[in-house]
């Protein structure tokens, strides 16, 4: 793709210091894809991971990039909530999407990067009633999927909460089946 953005500096993800935590591989690309495709409609962005060494590696990565970021630890958007209700212009998950089994679920290391538990829909699924108290009017939310996510399901589950959505990016990464669902309040 032809976009005119270069790739984020990573190289120190995975590795040293930062050997707990997630290499960006072929779903955080896609993500990044789909937000290239998008970029005149985003403007701000927040970040948080329940993975301390994720959030360290993430301030470099942005310092790396020249972006100022300052990553909250939490357990989702726990400490944030009250604060972000209706105010999210852009909310972006790359969750733990992994079939798993539920014991495998809740780490705070590099197993929270893939463990998703049942139809590696544990940690998403505590997610998805948070989006629509989060998203500002305009709002939009990006989420990552694996086939055995179910994602029609993700968005007839949404569509009941007023949120349109649609797969917007996808490829085959080994025996995975990603893509990017992104969704929008129904009447905006
Ligand atoms: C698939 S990795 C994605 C990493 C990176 N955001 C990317 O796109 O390359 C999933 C990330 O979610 C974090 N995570 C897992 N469970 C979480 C939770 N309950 N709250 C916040 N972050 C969580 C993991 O620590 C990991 O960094």
């Amino acid at each position: 793709m032809c976009t005119g953005y270069s790739t984020p500096v990573y190289s120190h993800a995975g590795r040293g210091r930062f050997r707990d935590v997630y290499e960006p591989a072929e779903d955080s690309f896609l993500l990044i894809d789909a937000l290239e495709i998008d970029a005149q409609r985003l403007q701000l962005m927040s970040c948080t991971d329940v993975n301390p060494a994720a959030a360290q590696c993430t301030e470099k990565t942005a310092s790396c990039n020249n972006v100022s970021l300052q990553p909250v630890i939490t357990d989702l958007v726990e400490c944030l909530l009250s604060r972000l209700s209706g105010k999210v212009d852009v909310l972006l998950f790359n969750p733990p999407y992994v079939v798993t089994p539920s014991e495998e679920v809740g780490s705070r290391g590099i197993e929270a990067a893939w463990a998703g538990g049942k139809r590696g829909r544990e940690v998403t699924d505590r997610f998805l009633p948070l989006v629509p108290q989060l998203l500002s009017p305009k709002g939009l939310f990006y989420l990552i999927t694996v086939a055995e996510n179910d994602p029609d399901e993700i968005i007839n589950l949404l569509g009941k909460h007023g949120l349109k959505g649609e797969s917007c990016l996808s490829t085959r990464a080994g025996n995975e089946r990603l893509s990017v669902l992104r969704f929008h309040r129904s009447q905006t």
